[in-house]
C-alpha cells in the first residue's frame, strides 16, 4: 500500500511493536508497580528490564521506569508502550478510579512508541475511564501515537468471553489501535469483534510455565497477535527461558511441548528474579 494511503506515524510507531515480517508481537509487561507497589520479580527493576529486554519486541513499562530503571546502554534499543494511566493502589478494594498520569508530551519526550491506557468497563468508574481512552486517544492521534487499551479487570470482573469482548470491542470503538485484554473460551469470537484492530494477551497471574505457553498458544492460534506478558515471565524461576519459550510460541507457531524443549535447554543457567 501507498504511505500516503496510511496514517504514516501511527503506522510506523505500530510496526516497531508489532513486527510487519508476521504480524506477532511479543510485548513484555513491567508496568505492574503502578499500583501494586513492590512487586516479586521486580524488586531490582533495572536487572529485570537488563535481563528479558534483549528477548521483547517491545516493553510495556511506565514514565518512573523508563526514568530510572533502564540502563542507558539499552535505553532506545527496544520500543516502549507507555502505562499513562493510574492513580490508585491495591490497598483500596475498587481499582478502577483512575485517571491520565502522564501527558502526551511527557510520551512524545520519553520517545514511546505508544501509550496504554485501562478501561474498567463495568466498574463504578466506567465512564470516567473509557472518557480516559477517548481523551488519550483525541490528543495521541494528533502526533501519531498508538494508544493501546487494556480492558483491565480489577478483582471481581468475569473473564468470560461476553464481558472480554464486550469490553474489548467498546475499546476498539473508541478508537484504539491496540487491544490488551485476558484470553478466555471461544477467543477467536473476541478476535473477530475486535478485527481488524490487533489483540494482544495478557499473561494474568504467575502460574506455571506449561500452562502459561498454553495460553499464549491458544491465544495466537484463535487470532491474537501476542502477548503482552509480565508475571508469567519475571516471576518464573527460569525467566529467560521462559521469554525465549514464549517467542517460539508467538513467532514460529510452536506448540506448548515443543516450547518447553527450549524452556528446558536454559534451566541450567536459570537465575530466579527477586
Ligand atoms: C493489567 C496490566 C498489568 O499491569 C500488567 O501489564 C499485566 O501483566 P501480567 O498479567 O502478564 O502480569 O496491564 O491491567
Amino acid at each position: 500500500m501507498l504511505n500516503s494511503y496510511l496514517d504514516v506515524g501511527i503506522q510506523s510507531r505500530i510496526n516497531r511493536i508489532i513486527s510487519p515480517k508476521d504480524n506477532r508481537t511479543v510485548m513484555l509487561a513491567i508496568d505492574h508497580p503502578y499500583f501494586q507497589g513492590p512487586t516479586t520479580g521486580l524488586h531490582d527493576m533495572s536487572k529485570t528490564i537488563k535481563m528479558l529486554m534483549p528477548y521483547c519486541d517491545c516493553l510495556m513499562t511506565t514514565r518512573g521506569a523508563v526514568r530510572h530503571n533502564i540502563s542507558a546502554d539499552v535505553l532506545g534499543s527496544k520500543p516502549i508502550m507507555l502505562r499513562v494511566t493510574g492513580g490508585n493502589s491495591v490497598l483500596f478494594e475498587e481499582l478502577s478510579d483512575e485517571r491520565i498520569t502522564v501527558t502526551i508530551k511527557e510520551a512524545i519526550r520519553m520517545d514511546a512508541a505508544g501509550v496504554a491506557v485501562s478501561v474498567f468497563i463495568g466498574s463504578p468508574n466506567q465512564q470516567r475511564t473509557i472518557l480516559n481512552l477517548t481523551d488519550m486517544i483525541n490528543e495521541a492521534e494528533e502526533y501519531g501515537i498508538p494508544v493501546l487499551a487494556v480492558t483491565a479487570v480489577g478483582k471481581t470482573m468475569a473473564r468470560d468471553l461476553r464481558y472480554l469482548a464486550l469490553a474489548s470491542r467498546i475499546c476498539q470503538d473508541a478508537g484504539a489501535r491496540i487491544i490488551k485484554t485476558y484470553y478466555c473460551d471461544e477467543f477467536d469470537k473476541l478476535v473477530k469483534a475486535c478485527a481488524p484492530t490487533p489483540v494482544v494477551v495478557a499473561g494474568g497471574k504467575h502460574s506455571s510455565a506449561p500452562e502459561a505457553l498454553e495460553m499464549a498458544y491458544k491465544s495466537v492460534q484463535a487470532g491474537a497477535v501476542g502477548v503482552d506478558m509480565g508475571r508469567n515471565i519475571f516471576q518464573d524461576d527460569n525467566p529467560i527461558g521462559m521469554i525465549k519459550a514464549v517467542r517460539a510460541v508467538v513467532h514460529d507457531n510452536m506448540t506448548p511441548k515443543e516450547a518447553m524443549d527450549i524452556y528446558q535447554s536454559c534451566a541450567g543457567e536459570a537465575c530466579k528474579l527477586e
